[in-house]
């Protein structure tokens, strides 16, 4: 009797234990396939704010009210702080398909792309159908208001390592280890300053990645067809035509910038004949046929101006905005150049007044 009552209560024991483990080991792989379930696969851990946390980073002061920095064709630019006592930008995304796609657009590409020149993307929110993005906050403003600005005037050495530094971002990119990944709207405002003038890139709601690259294999590129995106002044005219896009796109919208940024001649953005003219004119001072003072921006009065640089940094952009894109470099080969332009300037000790960069 004693026997069986005590076989029993093992019995009872023993079970109760394995029921306990049982749970317990359920309970943990339900836990799992929860957290697998948040993580969403393309947004790679960027943090998901929630409505009241970005609420409360919008209303900024005892005023408790927004403040407006831009306007963006797909949304709205405010200032913000986090918690953390952070300044942050906030784009308020408007409520087309069109603002739609360039969100999922900036948070594929911004969640994978990290490189000290491109603006960081700190995390997103889309809840009650409404959508943000929140980057790291470039007070500076954009390249287009550095170069019609009066008051302050952007010295030589600074637009070299200005357009030095930002081809090193477009290397970055066009190698991307998943496939290149195509900018396709670089412009002269998509290049932000922070307060040490050093650029970030932004703009990415255009992006778009290219299948796996065959690009390394000769002359032979990735390429996507699909709908024109209209640049303005910026657009590759055999991209126009064809519609076939690959890297020298991006190629040709930054030889237009580098143009714009060594003259110091900012053409508005639709402006086909300025952009002409002022191709015509980079052309024949590049060859010979216009004195190099042609093409000094008049700001900097020819002193600061060392000319061996322009002469080496213009033949890159005439390269650049070549007509077809078997005759553009690559964006690895602007960046080896203007590398090395940079590189002889701070050797030979040219004024450099730009503070040591921190990678
Ligand atoms: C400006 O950007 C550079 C390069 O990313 C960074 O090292 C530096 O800390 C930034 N400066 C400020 C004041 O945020
Ligand atoms: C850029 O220049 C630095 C020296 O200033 C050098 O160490 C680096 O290898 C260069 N990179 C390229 C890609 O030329």
């Amino acid at each position: 009797m004693e026997k069986v009552f005590l076989a029993m209560m093992v019995t009872i024991i023993v079970v109760t234990i394995v029921v306990k483990l049982l749970k317990c080991i359920l309970k943990r792989s339900k836990k799992l396939v929860v957290t697998q379930h948040v993580e969403s696969p393309t947004t790679n851990g960027l943090y998901k704010f929630t409505i009241v946390e970005i609420e409360n980073a919008l209303n900024i002061g005892n005023m408790r009210r927004r403040k407006w920095i831009a306007h963006g064709r797909r949304g709205e630019f405010y200032q913000g702080i986090l918690p953390s006592g952070q300044n942050v930008a906030i784009k308020e995304m408007h409520k087309t398909k069109d603002a739609m796609d360039s969100f999922t657009r900036e948070v594929e590409c911004l969640s994978r792309a990290r490189h000290p020149i491109i603006v960081c993307l700190l995390g997103f929110c889309n809840e009650d159908g409404k959508h943000f993005l929140v980057y790291e906050h470039s007070s500076g403003g954009n390249l287009a208001q550095y170069l019609i600005r009066e008051d302050t005037i952007l010295s030589w050495d600074v637009r070299v390592k200005i357009l030095r530094d930002c081809a090193s971002a477009f290397t970055y990119l066009h190698n991307y280890i998943d496939g290149s990944i195509i900018h396709r709207h670089i412009k002269l405002s998509s290049i932000l300053l922070n307060e040490t003038l050093e650029a970030k890139i932004c703009g990415f709601g255009q992006s778009k990645m290219l299948e796996m690259k065959e690009s390394k294999v000769g002359m032979e590129e990735s390429k996507v067809f699909g709908d024109v995106l209209e640049n303005g002044i910026y657009t590759d005219p055999q991209y126009k035509k064809s519609g076939l896009l690959t890297c020298a796109t991006d190629v040709y919208s930054f030889g237009v910038i580098m143009l714009q940024v060594l003259s110091g001649i900012k053409i508005p953005h639709f402006d086909e004949d300025a952009r002409h003219i002022l191709l015509t004119k980079a052309k024949n001072v590049n060859s010979g046929k216009l004195p190099m003072s042609e093409f000094e921006d008049p700001k900097l009065k020819g002193k600061q101006i060392n000319v061996e640089v322009l002469k080496s940094t213009l033949q890159i952009a005439v390269n650049c905005v070549s007509e077809t894109r078997e005759e553009r470099p690559t964006i690895d080969k602007v960046y080896e150049e203007l590398n090395n332009t940079w590189r002889l300037m701070t050797n030979n000790g040219w004024p450099i007044n730009v503070p040591p960069r921190h990678v």
